[in-house]
């Protein structure tokens, strides 16, 4: 008995030529309706409500824009004592307010984006009760990056609130200061071991204060496997710069799926911080269920209190999962790192663009930290600095 090719099949059943247009043209219309109509019709309700903004003119959005803005900003040195930020960390933004008002719509993809400034609007929005106000959704890209409280929403949000919750108490917290204070010592020591006879050294501060949080972020969260932590930030660091990358391309439908050198990479990493992330865990998880470890750090003080969830509700399975916990701890990196680093980083450029701010940190602080300070001197700003 002979096999029909696709072709002989189409001629033998006219019925199936029907089937098969049938099909594609209801791809096309699913297709044209995601990357056309649908933009186009949120953009009409949208402006008929007075909202302004950039016009939808392609399955990118306003990625392009935001390059070039970006691009063009970062170009420009920031000049000494200028505090005005926003044109160079957000020139998308800041050029669209500045042409469109402060309400003012941005398409990311074929979605709108409604920027809002008015703290009364921002606290309508995100205290009303009906639902309407949901977290963006990255799909595949944010599992890369975590997959936790961040991105939760609804009961799955309460639960796994109410089992972290205690993980950020303030006595939990404090019983963390040391941990805090090992890495603030080794970032001084070495420093100091920088600076010879003193003379002025240059350090550029960016890159120690996101290892100081990374080192931070992997005692505190994982006391003495701190050092598996450690690899894990390294990896997470260079996942941010991937998935930041490969969301400029989002918007071609099937791209994360396409074995390009960046998306296999960033598979790679996601695997690798798994496998280590399931050692940790399972080793504390066994530990604590013997009744042996110290919950000093994030991840013990979430299975702690995991466990003692599950006991209260009388339902062993009423916990979160590994893979929830997995996803919690990689939100620890991503919440915690970049955003406590850039803080700090910025705080140093504006102590050294402002030495009298320095003194009155100083002569603020309580006594015991002031004696500390004692043997800090006052950095003054390097001269022609352009930041
Ligand atoms: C200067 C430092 C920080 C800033 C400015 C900051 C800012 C924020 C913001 C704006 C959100 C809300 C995000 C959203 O819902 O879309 C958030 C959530 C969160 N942050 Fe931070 N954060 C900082 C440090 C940290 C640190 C050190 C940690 C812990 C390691 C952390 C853990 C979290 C967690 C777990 C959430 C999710 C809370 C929830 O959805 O219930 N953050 N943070």
């Amino acid at each position: 008995m002979g096999l029909l090719g696709a072709g002989d099949a189409l001629e033998a059943f006219p019925w199936m030529k029907l089937l098969a247009c049938a099909f594609m043209a209801w791809c096309a219309v699913r297709v044209l309706e995601w990357a056309w109509w649908r933009p186009r019709r949120l953009s009409r309700a949208l402006r008929s409500q007075g909202l302004r903004g950039t016009a939808y003119r392609s399955l990118a959005g306003d990625a392009p824009l935001t390059e070039r803005l970006s691009r063009e900003a970062r170009s420009r040195p920031l000049p000494l004592g200028c505090h005005d930020v926003v044109p160079r960390a957000m020139p998308m933004y800041h050029q669209i307010m500045k042409e469109h008002g402060k309400t003012s719509i941005t398409w990311f993809g074929p979605v709108p984006r409604v920027t809002i400034t008015k703290p009364e609007l921002v606290r309508e929005v995100l205290s009303n009760k009906f639902g309407h106000f949901a977290k963006v959704k990255f799909g595949t890209l944010q599992r890369r990056l975590h997959n936790g409280l961040g991105s939760h929403e609804g009961e799955k949000w309460a639960k796994h609130r109410r089992i972290i919750n205690p993980a950020f108490h303030l006595e939990k917290l404090k019983r963390m200061l040391p941990a805090f204070a090992a890495c603030c010592t080794d970032l001084v020591q070495r420093w100091e071991g920088l600076v010879g006879d003193g003379e002025p050294y240059e350090v550029d501060v960016w890159p120690e204060m996101q290892n100081l949080t990374g080192d931070v972020i992997s005692r505190a969260a994982f006391g003495s496997s701190y050092l598996e932590g450690r690899r894990i930030f390294q990896l997470q660091g260079e996942q941010v710069g991937l998935v930041v990358h490969a969301m400029n391309k989002m918007h071609i439908p099937g791209y994360l799926f396409m074995p390009t050198r960046t998306n296999r990479r960033m598979k790679q990493i996601a695997s690798e911080i798994e496998v280590l992330l399931k050692g940790i865990i399972a080793k504390r998880d066994n530990a604590l269920r013997a009744g042996e470890a110290s919950s000093d750090d994030l991840l013990g003080l979430l299975l702690e209190s995991n466990i003692e969830h599950c006991r209260g509700d009388g339902n062993s399975k009423a916990g979160i999962t590994t893979d929830d916990v997995i996803g919690e701890c990689k939100l620890f990196y991503f919440a915690g790192m970049e955003t406590t680093s850039v803080l700090l980083t910025w705080t140093m450029i504006v102590l050294s663009m402002h030495p009298e701010w320095q003194d009155r940190a100083r002569g603020g602080g309580a006594s015991r930290v002031r004696q500390q300070n004692a043997g800090l001197r006052r950095h003054e700003p390097p001269q022609n600095r352009k930041w």
